[in-house]
């Protein structure tokens, strides 16, 4: 069987941090004898260049036939001020794929542990699910003059698919689901909570908690070892998460999977740094890692996302750093690092 991933690479650091990701991947499929075929296609703001729009139809259209798909980052300041822009084409994949179900585990490498900015970080280990097809991203938009409307809402459903795929997880786990929201204020946060409480009935053996959303922000610094998989709504999962990557150490190496019904994504949380971008000195960890992911959800190689990992792992411990971790490694030299590293 040859596995068909689709890879879009996209805008800033994404070309940079993609062939980093895909080397890595050619790598490991050597030695574990696997048959894979990449096909890159448009997306971002280069689409918008090419097509007039963010996700052009032969992009969405090899998305939705793939086994797989890796997203390396969109956005432009070039865009900044346009009606069209990168981002949009973000929304419109994931909703047009399903993929309600954000998983973004905070994994803190041992050789991190220094760099974080949280002086004890042992025993952190948990997982945001955040919900990523529905909320204020989807609702409605307005921009007056000297006014402007965001629409929020959430329907029972959005809540429920959800929570269950955070309960199921929390079983692979400690068994502990906290639940964020803001519900002394918000409606949905009201929805959210009830509906949460509903579904926790079917997972008797799993703990459930609640939390409001700005204490959960303190709470991530003061002791996040309370956490183990946290499930909370798309504009707070969004947030609370580059949060988690500064107790990583870095926005640099934090991966994540996103799933629905159909075809699973995998993409590194971070954006396209335009700051950085063409200088080769992102850091790939972040997407070198959502390969690993994608090996081990999609395709079954658990093995290989270990290997990744460890590779990983190894590669920090001999001090190859980007420059977001203090150190002065290219891009390249992570990757081929990382490469070098793996136990076959
Ligand atoms: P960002 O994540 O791009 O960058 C924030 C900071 O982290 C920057 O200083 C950047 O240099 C650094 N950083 C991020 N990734 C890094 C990496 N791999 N290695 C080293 N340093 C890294 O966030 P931003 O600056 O707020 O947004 C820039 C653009 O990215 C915007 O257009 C935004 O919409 C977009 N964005 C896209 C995604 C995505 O594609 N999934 C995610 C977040 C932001
Ligand atoms: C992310 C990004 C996106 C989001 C933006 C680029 C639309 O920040 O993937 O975390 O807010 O979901
Ligand atoms: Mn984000």
């Amino acid at each position: 069987m040859t596995y068909n991933i689709v890879a879009l690479p996209g805008d800033g650091i994404g070309p940079e941090i993609m062939e980093a990701g895909l080397a890595v991947l050619k790598a490991v499929a050597a030695y574990e004898g696997f048959d894979y075929e990449v096909v890159s296609c448009d997306f971002g703001g280069g689409a918008i260049d090419t097509f007039g729009m963010p996700l052009p139809t032969p992009t969405l259209k090899a998305a939705k036939e793939a086994d797989a798909i890796l997203h390396g980052s969109i956005g432009d300041p070039r865009f900044d001020n346009e009606a069209i822009r990168p981002e949009q084409g973000l929304l419109e994949i994931r909703k047009e794929l399903g993929l309600f179900s954000n998983i973004r585990p905070l994994k803190i490498y041992d050789a991190l542990k220094a760099v974080s900015p949280i002086k004890n970080v042992e025993n952190v280990d948990f997982v945001v699910v955040r919900e990523l097809t529905g909320g204020i991203y989807f609702g409605k938009h307005t921009l007056n003059e000297n006014d402007a409307e965001d629409v929020c809402s959430y329907t029972k459903h959005e809540v429920e698919r959800v929570a269950h795929a955070a309960f199921k997880l929390a079983r692979t786990r400690r068994k502990k689901v906290t639940s964020i929201d803001k519900q002394n204020v918000l409606a949905t946060s009201k929805l959210w909570r009830k509906v949460v409480s509903e579904v926790a009935k079917n997972y008797p053996d799993v703990e459930l908690h609640h939390q409001l959303v700005d204490s959960a922000a303190m709470l991530f610094i003061t002791n996040p070892q309370q956490f183990d998989v946290i499930v909370t709504e798309n504009l707070f999962g969004d947030i609370l998460t580059d949060e988690a990557a500064a107790i990583a150490g870095t926005l640099g190496v934090m991966a994540s999977s996103s799933k629905g019904d159909k075809v699973a994504f995998y993409e590194p949380i971070h954006g396209s740094a335009p700051d950085i971008a063409g200088l080769g000195i992102a850091n790939p960890i972040g997407m070198i890692s959502s390969v690993a992911m994608m090996l081990s959800d999609t395709f079954g190689l658990h093995g290989a996302a270990k290997k990744i990992e460890d590779a990983i792992e190894q590669t920090l411990k001999d001090g190859i750093l980007t420059k977001d971790l203090g150190g002065n490694a290219t891009t390249q030299a992570v990757c081929n690092g990382i490469i070098s590293r793996l136990d076959y």
